[in-house]
């Protein structure tokens, strides 16, 4: 049984993309609170789930407080795909949204074993996957692909026909081909195209930056929702803005440093929390948080040697001590 997602995105427009290594409870704990809607796990590996891998395990665990979030699932076995969504769906019960196929990521690692993207090369691999998965739960069940595969290789419109006939209740295109990576610029009049194609939400993703970026992508292509990923890197503040810019109201004020440097710290206490070695994926999230704030090139460097959430407080309350006392040079 599946269940069609057009109500569920006419009130989740909003949507954080799915991101591995950066989409744990703590950056989704933050995004939710800026605004987001809808926040995506980090993909989640079908073959670590059989395994009852625990650190594949830990990637479905909820935030404190979330109520409901989308699952990512990647692998390219039907039956190891569909097992592990009916156990998904049985241990996460209502917290689930939906389940996400990932038919869209480049990585090498993944491609080479038929994962990701390269299921677009493989298009009834991906039906036979899609159908056992729909089929074997009752959550809605969605895919996120690509513009194509190989550079110039036109698929999504097919592609995104194949997924809604093999039963999926929505799509996610992200306007690139799998062999661009993330050069050059997404191309949102695929998404335009795919949305015409299908009657399933259509989930416009690639190159959202901030509010009016949101509105154009949906003006241009009607997309149902958009989903961002790397705009929000340090900046969970552009779901407020594209909140705002979508309801026509008005624009939250850019965070100053104080409101910046906060959020980071938080955000280092919400990963120390999380315990083991959480606490390191802050370095490249504080670098994030860091980017053209005064005086950052020098905390830039303390933050490569930061292990600890101790460390990571002393690097704050320097620079923004640096700031503050440039500030009054200033006066
Ligand atoms: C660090 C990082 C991790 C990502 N991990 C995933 C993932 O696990 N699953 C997925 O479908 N896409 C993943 N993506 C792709 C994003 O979800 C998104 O499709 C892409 O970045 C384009 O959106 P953007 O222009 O808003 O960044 C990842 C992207 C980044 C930058």
């Amino acid at each position: 049984m599946n269940t069609a997602l057009t109500s569920f995105f006419e009130a989740h427009r909003v949507l954080l993309a799915p991101m591995a290594g950066v989409s744990d409870t703590a950056f989704r704990t933050l995004c939710r609170e800026k605004g987001a809607d809808l926040t995506y796990t980090e993909m989640v590996s079908a073959k670590g789930l059989s395994y009852a891998n625990e650190k594949t395990r830990r990637l479905l665990e909820l935030a404190e407080g979330e109520q409901t979030v989308a699952v990512q699932l990647f692998g390219h076995e039907p039956e190891v795909m569909a097992q592990q969504a009916v156990w998904i769906e049985r241990e996460m019960g209502s917290s689930l949204a939906y389940l996400d196929i990932n038919m869209g990521c480049p990585a090498r690692k993944i491609v080479s074993k038929g994962d990701g993207s390269k299921l677009m090369e493989t298009p009834e691999l991906a039906r036979e996957i899609i159908e056992r998965v729909v089929d074997s739960v009752s959550v809605p069940v969605t895919c996120k692909f690509r513009r194509g595969y190989a550079l110039g290789e036109e698929s999504a419109v097919s592609f995104a026909m194949m997924a809604q006939a093999a039963g999926a209740s929505a799509v996610a295109v992200h306007g690139r081909y799998a062999m661009q990576y993330y050069s050059g610029s997404a191309d949102w009049d695929v998404i335009a195209k795919v949305k015409d194609a299908v009657s399933i939400p259509v989930i416009g993703n690639g190159d959202v930056r901030c509010g009016d970026d949101a509105v154009a992508l949906m003006e241009r292509t009607g997309c149902d929702a958009v989903m961002i990923a790397r705009a929000a890197e340090g900046n969970p503040w552009i779901f407020a803005d594209v909140k705002a810019a979508l309801a026509k109201s008005e624009r939250p004020a850019a965070p100053d440093f104080r409101e910046r440097l906060d959020t980071a710290r938080r955000h280092a206490a919400l990963l120390e929390r999380r315990g083991e070695k959480n606490i390191v994926r802050m370095r490249k999230h504080a670098m994030w948080y860091l980017a053209g704030l005064p005086h950052a090139s020098v905390a830039r460097k303390q933050l490569n040697s930061c292990s600890s959430l101790a460390d990571f407080d002393r690097v704050f309350d320097e620079l923004r001590r640096a700031i503050e006392g440039e500030d009054k040079q200033h006066v």
